[in-house]
Parts: C-alpha cells; sequence; structure tokens
C-alpha cells in the first residue's frame, strides 16, 4: 500500500479513537453522577438531556453543573434540588459531560 495513504489512514484512526474516547467518558462522568436524575432523551427527576441541549449554550450547562443554586431562577425553575458539581468533578470531567449533554440536540 502506498506510504502517503498508510498515513492517512492511521491519523484517521487516531482521530476516531480519541473521538470516541471523549464520547465514552462524558458517559461515564454521565453514568456516574447524573443519570439517576436525569435521562437522554426521556424526562426523569430533571428534564432530559435532549431537552437541555435543545435550549441551553456550553456556558450555560457548565455554569449549571458548578452553581445550580445561582442559576435556577435565570433558567425558569422555581426551586433547585440538584447538587452542585464543582467540588466532585474536574473541569475536563465538567467539559466531557457537556459535549455529551449538547451530542443530544435534536435527539
Ligand atoms: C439529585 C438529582 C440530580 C442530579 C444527581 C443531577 N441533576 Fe441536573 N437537575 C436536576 C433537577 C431536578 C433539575 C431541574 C432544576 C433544579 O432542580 O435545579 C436539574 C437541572 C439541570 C440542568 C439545567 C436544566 C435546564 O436546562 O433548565 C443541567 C444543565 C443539569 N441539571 C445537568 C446535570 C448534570 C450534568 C448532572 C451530573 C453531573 C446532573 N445534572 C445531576 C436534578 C439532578
Amino acid at each position: 500500500m502506498n506510504k502517503i495513504i498508510r498515513k492517512l489512514l492511521y491519523l484517521s484512526f487516531l482521530v476516531s479513537l480519541s473521538y470516541g474516547a471523549s464520547l465514552d467518558s462524558g458517559e461515564k462522568v454521565f453514568r456516574a453522577y447524573c443519570w439517576g436524575c436525569h435521562h437522554e432523551t426521556s424526562v426523569a427527576f430533571g428534564p432530559s438531556f435532549s431537552q437541555i441541549a435543545s435550549k441551553r449554550t456550553k456556558g450555560e450547562i457548565q455554569g449549571y453543573i458548578v452553581a445550580p443554586k445561582s442559576m435556577f431562577e435565570q433558567f425558569g425553575h422555581k426551586r433547585t434540588v440538584m447538587p452542585s458539581f464543582g467540588d466532585t468533578l474536574t473541569q475536563d470531567e465538567i467539559n466531557k459531560i457537556t459535549k455529551f449533554i449538547l451530542s443530544f440536540k435534536g435527539k
């Protein structure tokens, strides 16, 4: 096989690996910390990820994860029962779960 083609194939393999890994670890955070109250596309105790993704930006979602108590009124909720994950999750985990939530936009 041509060397350049082989290199290109290898590169696209690496890209797909890292893409898959980042979705996977977002899903891991979801299963460990959010699943009891949120489901992907159906409403549970809290709104579904597809609902959240359809109306919130990345910054809003990250803000809510860290500080629901200072954002629930602005988001139109009468009260908040969601715990803050500011001390539980690393910034990396927050980025990954936010990407995971936004992957349900339109689903
Ligand atoms: C104990 C249950 C519970 C857990 C655990 C929980 N949530 Fe929530 N979440 C809620 C409820 C209920 C709401 C609705 C408003 C409120 O109570 O703050 C909400 C609201 C939200 C919102 C804003 C929704 C909107 O658009 O109005 C986001 C974003 C969110 N949760 C993300 C997460 C993420 C990410 C996790 C996991 C790291 C998580 N939640 C874990 C119960 C929970």
